[in-house]
């Protein structure tokens, strides 16, 4: 608990400062507004009725369970891994506040925060895998059709925006495949582009101009 502060965005919701990275968890614009216009969006976007979603970064698995919330009554099937190093506790999680913020049962929050390295069925048609991993070391024969990169930030963490991660997260998707981050770094969309992703900027949520979508058009 000593090592994160909890943090009041501008939408409301809460989020978590890491002072061992320094950095928080969400944009301290709107975390839920962020969670909202780079990740859930993309997957209600995406035309595909079965999903497979890949996230970078899992935290305090507020993409996650704001995509649960958003398609959940849709016709879409959805197979979510979330990979992180280090899951949260469950005292930090429900002092953040999102069990009650987004109104979830304690079934619903229970998935989203407990039980990792097994498939958990949230809902007939949304199913979870909290993976604990470096991301540097995640293997699957998974292919996806959609990746959240939300990892801190490459000042921080620059071993996980090079090209040969990239390399490698390319070779997860299906042809078309599409990976959405709040970062719009220069040397990140270099490095998706010599990894051989397209990539396009899109406008930000609220306090950020820029996002990417990096695409897999083979
Ligand atoms: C920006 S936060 C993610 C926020 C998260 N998506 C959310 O909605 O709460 C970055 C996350 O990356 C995780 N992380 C840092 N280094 C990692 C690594 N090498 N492998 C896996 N996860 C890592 C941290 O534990 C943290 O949860």
């Amino acid at each position: 608990m000593d090592s994160f502060k909890i943090l009041k965005t501008q939408d409301g919701s809460a989020t978590l400062f890491s002072k061992i990275f320094g950095e928080s968890y969400h944009n301290i614009n709107g975390a839920v507004a962020e969670a909202v216009h780079i990740y859930a969006n993309a997957a209600y976007k995406t035309k595909a009725t079965s999903i497979n979603i890949l996230e970078f970064g899992y935290g305090t698995g507020l993409n996650a369970m704001i995509t649960y919330k958003l398609l959940k009554n849709e016709n879409k099937y959805i197979n979510y891994t979330g990979v992180d190093i280090q899951p949260l506790s469950s005292k930090l999680l429900i002092e953040i506040g999102y069990k009650k913020l987004l109104g979830l049962s304690t079934k619903e929050y229970n998935s989203f925060t407990e039980s990792w390295n097994e498939t958990l069925t949230i809902t007939d048609n949304f199913l979870l895998t909290k993976i604990r991993c470096d991301i540097l070391n995640f293997d699957t024969s998974n292919r996806f059709d959609l990746v959240f990169y939300d990892a801190f930030s490459h000042d921080i963490q620059p071993e996980l925006w090079t090209k040969d991660l990239f390399d490698r997260v390319f070779s997860m998707l299906n042809d078309g495949a599409r990976l959405f981050t709040y970062s719009s770094k220069g040397l990140v969309k270099r490095n998706l582009r010599d990894a051989g992703f397209f990539v396009k900027r899109l406008a930000g949520p609220p306090g950020k101009r820029h996002i990417i979508e990096a695409q897999k058009v083979l």
